[in-house]
């Protein structure tokens, strides 16, 4: 990379992390924070449970629209390892010896690393299943879960600025919104919901495995790692835009309030399931 190139770089990401970083979002989400706290009663861990099941199901179809617009085969295959992953295709990667085959069903077990590429299918491996398994004990039903119709406004607006912008055809407002996705799901929204579901589950659910949301937390720092990369990739191309990128990052993060929002006026009106 040109001298000058990289010092544009270094001033545009000064401008990124501003944006992403002093998001409200990621400064502050007063829903996971009184999460993380433990008060949850059941009711309110089973509206979270349903309205974070829309949100995830329905990320898989912004997550295919991201692949068919993607710019470069390269990023056409990033997104593939997302996408079949999500779906059960588990990373080629066994991640202790002498594991069984079911392993690869356990959340606990299955590996956070790797690739797809010649990864192995299993119906349980999806991580829409796994939530289903979560969602169990609860007295959540497959037909009660993940679907557009179960999702408040907030919900849907999240998922429709997701479809918008992360799936965008445009490829700048595209790595915009996924820099921006990434970045905030690295800033600890997991840990504080696990945090809250440890003492739930002590208190009220011996039984609930919650190993869908710690697979998910320690995903997240290497994906937040590739975007990094990514940027650096996609800043010289020429069809790169700044103003594109930085707006489809907040209108992104935007997207992500409304959903934490959401839920947390329905936890001050009272509403669960
Ligand atoms: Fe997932």
């Amino acid at each position: 990379m040109a001298t000058a190139t990289a010092r544009d770089l270094a001033t545009f990401k000064q401008r990124v992390d501003e944006v992403v970083h002093r998001h409200p979002v990621v400064v502050v989400n007063d829903y996971t924070r009184w999460f993380a706290a433990g008060d949850a009663s059941t009711g309110d861990v089973r509206h979270l449970t349903v309205q974070f099941s829309v949100f995830s199901h329905l990320f898989v179809e912004a997550q295919l629209r991201k692949v068919i617009n993607a710019e470069s085969l390269e990023s056409y295959r990033a997104g593939k390892e997302i996408l079949m992953n999500e779906l059960g295709v588990v990373f080629n990667r066994a991640r202790a010896e002498g594991g069984t085959s079911d392993d690869a069903l356990d959340p606990e077990l299955v590996a956070t690393e790797g690739t797809v590429d010649g990864g192995r299918f299993r119906f349980g491996a999806a991580h829409f299943e796994w939530l289903l398994r979560f969602a169990k004990p609860l007295g959540l039903e497959f037909g009660e879960l993940g679907k557009r119709r179960h999702g408040t406004p907030s919900t849907l607006f999240f998922c429709d600025e997701l479809m918008r912008l992360y799936g965008s055809e445009d490829p700048s407002t595209a790595e915009g919104a996924s820099y921006a996705v990434e970045h905030w799901a690295a800033a600890g929204f997991w840990k504080e919901l696990i945090a809250g579901l440890e003492s739930f589950k002590s208190k009220e659910c011996a039984d609930l495995p919650l190993a869908f949301w710690t697979w998910h937390d320690k995903v997240e720092d290497q994906h937040a790692a590739h975007t990094d990369d990514e940027l650096v990739e996609v800043y010289g191309e020429p069809w790169f835009d700044e103003e594109r990128f930085l707006a489809g990052a907040a209108d992104m993060l935007d997207g992500v309030k409304a959903f934490w929002d959401g839920l947390w006026r329905d936890k001050q009106q009272g509403v669960t399931r």
